[in-house]
Parts: C-alpha cells; sequence; structure tokens
C-alpha cells in the first residue's frame, strides 16, 4: 500500500461502541418453543404460562398421546407430539424431564436437537430422610453433560428455581421471580432472558456460563428445605440489578 492509498482509507475510529443495554433483550414472540418431559408438572406448568403469554408451544412426551392428552387441559393452542417431533418443529427447546433420564434423552434426540437453542432446566438432586441434597454429574451439572451430548445444539440452563405449583395455578397471574439464564453465547442467553420475561412477574438475568450451572441447579435443595419449613413455593430474586 503506497502512502497516497493509506491517505484515502478512512480514519479508523478508535471511539469505544457505547456498552449494549443488557436489558435489551431481542424479540422472542415468533419463536416455536417445545418443551421435551412437557406432561410433568414443570414442563405442563412453563407450557401453560409461555402460551399464556402468546408464545406458540408444543409439549412433548415419550408416547405422543400422552402429550396430546395433556394440551386438553393446557388450552392456548398448545399442542402435544413425541419428543423427537417436538424437537425437529421448535426453534427453542426446554428439557423437563427427570435427571434419570436426561442424558438417554438428549443422546436420542441429538439429530432433532442439532441447530436448536435448548434450555436445560434439570436440577440434579437426590432425597434421603435429610431432605433434598445436590448430586455431582460427572460432568459438573445437568446442563454441562446436555452440552456435552449434543455438540451441535445452543445449550443454555434457565428455569430451575420455578414452582411448578405456581406455575400450573390458574388462580395466580404473575410469578414473582427472577429466571438465572447461563450459556456460553452471548445472543442465545438473550433469547432465553427474552423468553422468561414474557412470563408476568419474571425476568431473565444472566448468571454465568454452564461451568457455574452447579450451584444454580444445586441450589434447588436449598429452596426445598425453605418450601417444607415455611410451607411455600420460594423463589429467587437478584436484588440491584
Ligand atoms: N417440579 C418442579 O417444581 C421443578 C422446578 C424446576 C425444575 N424442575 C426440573 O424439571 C424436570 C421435570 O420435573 P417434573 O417434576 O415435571 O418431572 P416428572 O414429572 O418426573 O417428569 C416429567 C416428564 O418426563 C417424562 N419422563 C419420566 N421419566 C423419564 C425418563 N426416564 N426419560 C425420559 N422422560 C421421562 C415423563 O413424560 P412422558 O412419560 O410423557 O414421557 C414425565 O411426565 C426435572 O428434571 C426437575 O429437576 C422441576
Amino acid at each position: 500500500m503506497t502512502s497516497t492509498d493509506s491517505a484515502q482509507q478512512p480514519a479508523k475510529d478508535t471511539a469505544k461502541a457505547p456498552a449494549k443495554d443488557p436489558w435489551d433483550l431481542p424479540d422472542v414472540s415468533g419463536l416455536v418453543v417445545g418443551v421435551l418431559g412437557g406432561t410433568g408438572p414443570q414442563g405442563k406448568g412453563l407450557a401453560h404460562r409461555l402460551a399464556k403469554a402468546g408464545q406458540k408451544v408444543i409439549i412433548g412426551s415419550r408416547a405422543a398421546e400422552r402429550a396430546r392428552a395433556a394440551v386438553d387441559e393446557l388450552g392456548y393452542g398448545v399442542e402435544g407430539a413425541d419428543n423427537a417431533e417436538t424437537a425437529r418443529r421448535s426453534d427453542i427447546v426446554i428439557v423437563a424431564v427427570p435427571w434419570d433420564g436426561h442424558g438417554e434423552t438428549l443422546e436420542s434426540l441429538r439429530g432433532e436437537l442439532a441447530g436448536k437453542l435448548v434450555v436445560d432446566c434439570v436440577n440434579p438432586l437426590g432425597f434421603d430422610k435429610q431432605g433434598a441434597y445436590a448430586l455431582k454429574p460427572e460432568e459438573g451439572s445437568a446442563a454441562q453433560q446436555a452440552a456435552a451430548l449434543l455438540p451441535d445444539s445452543r445449550v443454555t440452563a434457565a428455569f430451575h428455581h420455578l414452582s411448578a405449583v405456581l406455575l400450573q395455578d390458574p388462580e395466580i397471574d404473575e410469578i414473582d421471580t427472577d429466571v438465572m439464564v447461563l450459556g456460553e453465547v452471548r445472543a442465545d442467553v438473550e433469547i432465553v432472558q427474552a423468553l422468561a420475561g414474557r412470563i408476568p412477574g419474571m425476568r431473565g438475568i444472566f448468571a454465568g456460563r454452564l461451568r457455574n450451572a452447579h450451584q444454580v441447579e444445586s441450589l434447588v435443595a436449598n429452596l426445598i428445605s425453605v418450601n417444607r419449613r415455611y410451607k411455600a413455593h420460594a423463589g429467587l430474586r437478584v436484588t440491584d440489578v
């Protein structure tokens, strides 16, 4: 490049771009949400809230007829299908199966989940006479197990601390809680934050990368202790954000 050429180059913009507003989240209203294990209380509760907020929702089951039977009580245009069809037809796929079936379910759906935004809400917990306690998955957490099993998916984690009882209660209009959202890619995390924010009363808050999912999943053991002592359906609020 000659000195004349360089003189013709536009001056380099050295000014820093203004920091992005962390509450400037994308519009997710047109995305289809699938829920694997959507016939259980957590999956049905999330499906109910998201569909009521206007989201297109499909609940999945290992047996399509169980999912179709469950949608009758949900309304709001929720559809039912088997887990594979649910994954195929959805943009965002929430994993709401028990920890026992987590690895096997995801492994069997690797193809259908390729390219999808996966949201893991699974809490690996054990229960004994002393109450609930956190298990220690080999991969670090359920979310990290999902990421390891689904290399072609965009894995995030969220919705761990919600009470399925509150989610399903038709008398309750607002769920007073924050949702911690974890993930590796900011754009994906923001989609999940925006999705949580569609439910009245909820905010989705970035809470770190997947290597920190274990604490978030484990905290549910503490919330269960709170619920038992105070006969409550405790949620979480993150202050000063
Ligand atoms: N309940 C809550 O308040 C809550 C809150 C936050 C997070 N979570 C998490 O959300 C997940 C679902 O909770 P849940 O209480 O709804 O659980 P659940 O009722 O025990 O299971 C949900 C659904 O998963 C399917 N399923 C059962 N065993 C399975 C297996 N071995 N493999 C694949 N699918 C299986 C069943 O649907 P089909 O038989 O129709 O396939 C079942 O209806 C759990 O991992 C939990 O940690 C729960």
